[in-house]
Formats: C-alpha cells, sequence, structure tokens
C-alpha cells in the first residue's frame, strides 16, 4: 500500500502568514512543471522500495487549483500506470475560493479527485484582507456551493482560529458560519506568526497583536465544543471529521505508513529498515536540473534506528484520538511503550492513558503537545 503527496508550489500571491514553499505566479517554471511531475513519477515508478498499489493521492500546495482538469487527469492516469490506483483511492486537492469556476470542478471531478480541500480560513471579510487572502466571505460560500453541484461530497474546510483581533463570540460566531456550509470535515489551524513573513515582522513590529496563550486555549477548547456538538469527531489535534470522513491520506503520516512524495519541496517517508525520510528541496531550479539528468531529485533527511523510530511513532500516533495501538507498537518493535520509554511513562502519568490498547492524550492536553511529547527525546 502506498499513498502520493504531489506538491504544488505555485499561488496566484503569497498571503502573509505563509511559510510553505510556494511563489507567486506568472513564474518561468510554472508552465513546464506538470511535465517534471511526470519525469519524476516515471522515475519513481523505476524505485523498488515504493509499491503500489495506491491507496490515496494528495494535491497539496500552494495551489493546486492552479493545474487544470486535464493536468490533474493525465498525472493521475500516469500514477495508476506506474504504480496502480486502488479501487477505492482516496484523492484529494486543496482549492483557493475564488479561482474556481463549475466547469473547472466538473472536470476535477471527472478525473477521479474525490475530496476537495477549501481554503476558507474566515468568513471575517477585513481579517481575509489583513491576511492577504484574495477571496472573501462570499467567494467561499459559492466555492462550497459550486463544488457540490460538481458532485464534490467529500469537502473539507480550512478554518483559521486565534486570528488577530478574534474574540471568543467572534469565533462562535464565524464557527455558526462555517457549520451553515455542513461539510464532511474541517482542519483547524490556530494562526503562528512564522518568522519570515509580513505577518511575522508585524508582530514583531507590534503592528499586529496576536491572542495570548489564555486566549489561544479558550479558541481550541470552544471550537473542539462546539464542533464536536455538531458531530465532527476531533480525530487529531488540527482535525475533525464526521463519521467516515477522516483522512485517509493524513492518517497514513500520523500512522508512520510509507508515502512518497513528489515535486519541489515534496517529502516522503519510506518504509525499509527503521523508516527514513526524505525530501526534495525548496528550488524550481534544482528540481529541473536534477530531472533534465534524470536524477532523483530527493535527498534523504534521516535514517531512522529502532529507538529514534519508536519515539517518532509516538511523536506521530500521539496527536491522533485513536493513539497508539500497544499491540502494533509491540509487533513492530518488539517491546511495549512501557518498557521502551520508563521515564516519559513516569512524567506523563496523570496524562498519558492505556484504554482499551490504545495509548492515547485527552484532547485538551494536546494545548500541551509540543510540551509533553518532548519526554519520549
Ligand atoms: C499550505 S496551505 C494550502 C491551502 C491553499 N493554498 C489555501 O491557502 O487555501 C494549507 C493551510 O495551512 C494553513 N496555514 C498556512 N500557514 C499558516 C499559519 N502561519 N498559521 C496557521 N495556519 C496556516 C491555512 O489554513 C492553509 O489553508
Ligand atoms: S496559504 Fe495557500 S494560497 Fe496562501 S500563500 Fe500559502 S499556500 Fe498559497
Amino acid at each position: 500500500m502506498l499513498s502520493i503527496y504531489l506538491h504544488i508550489p505555485f499561488c496566484q500571491s503569497k498571503c502573509d502568514y505563509c511559510d510553505f514553499f510556494s511563489v507567486a505566479v506568472p513564474h518561468p517554471r510554472f508552465a513546464n512543471y506538470p511535465a517534471l511531475l511526470h519525469q519524476h513519477l516515471e522515475l519513481a515508478a523505476r524505485q523498488p522500495e515504493w509499491q503500489g498499489p495506491v491507496h490515496s493521492v494528495y494535491f497539496g500546495g500552494g495551489t493546486p487549483s492552479l493545474l487544470t482538469a486535464s493536468d490533474i487527469a493525465a498525472l493521475l492516469n500516469s500514477i495508476d500506470n506506474g504504480f496502480g490506483l486502488a479501487t477505492d483511492v482516496e484523492i484529494s486537492l486543496e482549492a483557493n475560493p475564488g479561482t474556481l469556476s463549475l466547469a473547472q470542478l466538473q472536470g476535477y471531478r471527472a478525473a477521479g479527485v474525490n475530496r476537495l480541500s477549501l481554503g476558507v480560513q474566515t468568513f471575517d471579510n477585513q481579517l481575509l484582507q489583513q491576511l492577504g487572502r484574495r477571496h472573501d466571505a462570499q467567494d467561499s460560500r459559492q466555492a462550497v456551493m459550486l463544488a457540490r453541484q460538481a458532485g464534490f461530497a467529500n469537502l473539507s474546510l480550512d478554518l483559521m482560529f486565534a486570528l488577530p483581533g478574534q474574540t471568543l463570540p467572534a469565533l462562535r460566531e464565524e464557527i455558526r458560519n462555517y457549520l451553515e456550509l455542513a461539510p464532511q470535515h474541517f482542519s483547524c489551524y490556530g494562526l503562528t506568526a512564522e518568522p519570515d513573513t509580513p505577518l511575522g515582522a508585524a508582530v514583531r513590529n507590534s503592528h499586529t497583536t496576536l491572542p495570548d496563550e489564555e486566549l489561544y486555549a479558550d479558541a481550541f477548547l470552544t471550537l473542539h465544543d462546539a464542533l464536536e456538538s455538531a458531530g465532527y469527531r476531533h480525530y487529531e489535534i488540527a482535525n475533525y471529521a464526521q463519521a467516515d470522513f477522516a483522512c485517509r491520506h493524513n492518517l497514513v503520516y500520523w500512522q508512520r505508513q510509507p508515502y512518497m512524495g513528489l515535486g519541489a519541496g515534496a517529502h516522503s517517508f519510506c518504509d525499509i529498515d527503521w523508516g527514513q525520510r526524505r525530501a526534495t528541496a525548496n528550488d524550481l531550479d534544482a528540481y529541473h536540473a536534477a530531472l533534465q539528468t534524470n536524477t532523483d531529485p530527493a535527498e534523504t533527511l534521516e535514517t531512522f534506528n529502532r529507538q529514534t523510530a519508536m519515539a517518532e511513532a509516538l511523536y506521530l500516533g500521539l496527536r491522533t484520538r485513536q493513539g497508539v495501538s500497544e499491540e502494533a507498537f509491540r509487533t513492530r518493535f518488539g517491546t511495549g511503550v512501557a518498557s521502551a520509554f520508563p521515564s516519559a511513562l513516569t512524567e506523563l502519568a496523570n496524562r498519558l492513558e492505556l484504554q482499551d490498547g490504545y495509548w492515547r492524550f485527552r484532547p485538551h492536553d494536546w494545548l500541551l503537545f509540543d510540551r509533553l511529547i518532548q519526554a519520549f527525546f
């Protein structure tokens, strides 16, 4: 079983908070990019470590909806030829409101995309502008309507919280707006001021203030309560889904299963020995140059040993509501979690619980995740 991630590092313009690898179009490397992805795929299909069938494909970005439906159809066709698509394959595509027509969405659906992730972010037009988004609230509503009309029955919305000046009543109003659209899935991200972004600079210079830790925690728990009451399961720190709509592709990351990344700036996890992480550089020229000479553009970032693999399995698995299966851990590593990490278990005695064979944190402890997880490293 394999999952494939395709990184599309192009956007109409850069949002003020975003430090994901993407460049603004027009860009000289844009037109040829799908051809490079095909070449990358052909190269990967000859590597014995990547074995199909493929059970999830994710077009992420950047803005994958800058590619045409025929680009997407051709890439899916090549993936099918190279690896084989499972009959129930989940195929996700990230799309930005304000850039989508009905015909384009119908084209994606006909190409085989069956899950659409829309970057709504907020319904507050003033905040959208302040964050450097190109769309408004009405564009988001329209995008959801068109996606449904085009036949998408699995919609995810990106929601950002802890926005500048956002109070709890304002967040509750936001949540009401989101729930009216009744998507199957939400990804919820607290706004982070990444250092190398205009937002990072504005926060450093005190031109913008983000909510403090206490308000952040209240916002996280407000979201948790409201979305769970509306029937969405908080299945991972940042993700909520209706029954049967958890994102299969993302579960692969948290369960430490293999995935292959294609494109400049894409990451891969390869399941050889204790595992290996690889990445292609955030560099479109280097990506182009490597493929011109038929060279694998990916470099190995980390090769795991048993100890680092065990710690990573916990780091990833404890982000999920399901948690880490004691039995699966024992089968993989030949030891149980408690005997592998005795001092971490003592340190986390009141937080980490073993229930029905799974180790897990409670959702409100996820707020402390970055601190708590250090016990395993
Ligand atoms: C890589 S973006 C791709 C989605 C798509 N390009 C869009 O903007 O609609 C994935 C999501 O990450 C979130 N994100 C990006 N930067 C963030 C930041 N600094 N803080 C919080 N969330 C962020 C946004 O919600 C965004 O929709
Ligand atoms: S948030 Fe999305 S649209 Fe904005 S710059 Fe990042 S990837 Fe591009």
